[in-house]
């Protein structure tokens, strides 16, 4: 489906019974709302889910690429009111947790809960914003697909590598079907993202944390740092899994999600 929001076309799947509790599944960076089909295909028997392709990934219009964080919280926004929602659980990765933790921060009236995957609170350092600028000038001059490929290595677990390689193909297939323009304004966007890690002792609703066994990228202490932080917060880690956890070990992220939204919200 389609939305036109903000001035951009956005494409988001909504699946599930339309009266059931909403789950919104953000994303990470290089991938697309496509990333959350175990996801989807196992929990939409219950729960309504939203999925949405952020600005620049994906089916979503790119524009012209000028992106900041709040841009993407304010699509989300938009997209909630579009469906009516008042509140959901956000669930993100990565860069999916980054939008979640702000719109937590700025939006709490329409966070009913939070799942933080494999994401971080802090803000980027001057080594992570230096790092951003030679992924931007990679994909200028070598393309989606040359740095599709450098990405792998650093977001799979080495076991997923070897022993699930159509999960590497699909998840190839996702970053390549991606523009550079998409890519390099999400880059500039979390380059200058905001620290929310002030505002975690101010979240009041129930929160998972899940992180792959074997991310390297927002490793296991980040999530303990953050969890740490929240009065309702629990955190599992995901073994056999990297920085993407739910297309590495679906049957145990789902396991966890299933469990935790069926718990009363409070
Ligand atoms: C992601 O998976 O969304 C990215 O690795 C996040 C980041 O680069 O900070």
């Amino acid at each position: 489906m389609n939305a036109e929001l903000n001035g951009c076309t956005i494409h988001f799947a909504d699946e599930g019974p339309r009266d059931a509790d909403p789950l919104i599944l953000i994303h990470g960076f290089p991938l697309s709302h496509q990333m959350w089909k175990p996801q989807i295909d196992a929990l939409s028997d219950r729960w309504r889910i939203v999925a949405p392709d952020v600005r620049g990934f994906g089916e979503s219009a790119a524009g012209d690429g000028q992106y900041a964080l709040e841009v993407f919280v304010d699509d989300l926004i938009a997209l909630m009111d579009h469906l009516e929602l008042k509140s959901a659980t956000l669930c993100g990765l990565s860069m999916g947790g980054y939008i979640a933790l702000r719109t937590a921060e700025r939006n709490p009236e329409r966070v009913k809960r939070l799942i933080l995957c494999d994401t971080r609170s802090e803000s980027d350092g001057n080594e992570a914003r230096l790092a951003r600028g030679k992924a931007i000038r990679a994909i200028k001059t070598s393309g989606v697909p040359a740095f599709a490929e450098s990405f792998i290595p650093m977001a799979f677990a080495p076991q997923t590598i070897s022993g699930k390689p159509d999960v590497i193909a699909f998840s190839r297939k996702l970053m390549e079907s991606n523009s550079e323009v998409g890519l390099s304004g999400a880059l500039l966007a979390m380059a200058t993202r905001t620290d929310t890690t002030a505002s975690l002792s101010k979240i009041r609703v129930p929160t998972l944390f899940l992180v792959g066994s074997e991310d390297k990228m927002t490793p296991a202490s980040a999530s303990a740092a953050m969890c740490s932080h929240v009065s309702h917060g629990e955190m599992r880690v995901i073994p056999d899994a990297g920085h993407m956890s739910n297309l590495e070990n679906p049957e145990e992220f789902n396991a966890h999600i299933g469990r935790f939204l069926s718990k009363p919200s409070g």
